[in-house]
């Protein structure tokens, strides 16, 4: 067992039951694929192609049937392409894609660099909780889907992160940016101290890029010992948004600001539960592939062996509490 493996095993157990499974998908051999019994829909796009894709541009139809084929499946697509179709949204500070099942993001991009952290012009004060008009009504999760649902409105790119506009940090309060994230002990506290992180690693690299979204990870039920995917949905009589039972983060810590150097990479997966401010970062570090198998998406084909080092092995990966009192202002408007 590798030593990234025990560590997904140690950070699945600060999740209530949140479980072996990171630790299943890091211990899988690659023909025994569990994608399916996880995974959301389908990204119908490549991150090299951020334009949005209309689905009836994602299949093109067969006009000639088989010669003698008495039927003519594709023929459906005359009434319309079924899908999934996966909102890309490129914003001022961030590029989002939708997950139009579970009305949570599949993946939020940021970058960050010394510089536009050391820009102050927005404040969250200034800012609103938004539902993201860019996706059709009926996939929108709503702001009375979190009201009084016991979990937080949790941005995948921080707001904190895109002081250097107004406009940037609006960008952040889509719902299209949200999960519903467990509030004390989590949200407001190591997460916000995992990307507190994220934005350390900008004294050391001059350019970092971070994919964070949500994960909805198989537990084994102690019953008949059978995986089960389980998840809360919000939204009360009618629910509609999906809890996500853990987090995952991708850092990419750039060696250099232009394109073509080293990257220093850290795959993160935490629990969405409480997590004390006592475990180290390094227990939720899991490998790359652990975090693609899990969520279906794929973040560095492009990125070859030679150009890639392990962020843990750079650099310490350990969370700093702030004091009691700072994070009370800084949390204070959540
Ligand atoms: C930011 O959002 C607030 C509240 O929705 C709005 O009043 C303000 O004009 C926005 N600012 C910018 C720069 O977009």
């Amino acid at each position: 067992m590798s030593k990234a493996t025990i560590a997904v095993i140690a950070a699945v157990s600060a999740g209530a039951g949140a479980a072996a499974t990171a630790a299943m998908y890091s211990m899988r051999k690659p023909e025994q694929t569990v994608t399916s019994t996880t995974t959301t829909a389908v990204t119908t796009r490549t991150p090299s192609a951020p334009v949005p894709v209309l689905a009836s541009q994602v299949f093109t139809p067969q006009t000639t049937t088989a010669p003698g084929a008495p039927v003519d499946p594709a023929g459906l697509f005359e009434y319309g392409f079924p899908g999934p179709v996966a909102d890309l949204a490129t914003r001022q500070g961030l590029v989002s894609s939708f997950d139009r099942r579970t009305r949570n993001p599949h993946w939020v991009a940021e970058h960050i660099t010394p510089a536009s952290l050391s820009i102050r012009d927005g404040d969250r004060k200034h800012s609103s909780f938004l539902e993201d008009p860019a996706i059709p009504d009926k996939f929108q999760a709503k702001l009375k889907d979190y009201y009084r649902s016991g979990y937080d409105r949790g941005h995948q790119v921080p707001a904190a992160d895109c002081k250097w506009s107004q406009g940037a940090m609006n960008d952040t309060f889509y719902l299209s940016n949200m999960c519903p994230q467990v509030g004390e002990g989590f949200n407001r506290d190591y997460w916000a101290h995992f990307e507190d992180f994220c934005r350390r690693l900008t004294q050391r690299y001059p350019s970092v890029r971070i994919v964070t979204g949500p994960l909805y990870l198989p537990k084994r039920d102690p019953q008949d010992s059978k995986w089960y995917v389980r998840y809360e949905v919000i939204g009360g009589a009618a629910p509609n948004v999906a809890v996500p039972t853990h987090f995952y983060k991708v850092i990419y810590a750039e060696e250099q600001a232009a394109p073509g150097g080293k990257v220093a990479l850290g795959a993160f997966v935490l629990p969405n539960a409480v997590i004390p401010n006592e475990k180290p970062l390094s227990d939720f570090e899991v490998p790359l592939e652990a975090v693609e198998r899990a969520s279906g998406l794929e973040f560095a084909n492009k990125l070859p062996a030679a150009r890639r080092k392990r962020l843990c092995a750079e650099t310490s990966c350990s969370v700093m509490v702030k004091e009691y009192a700072e994070r009370q202002k800084a949390f204070a408007k959540k």
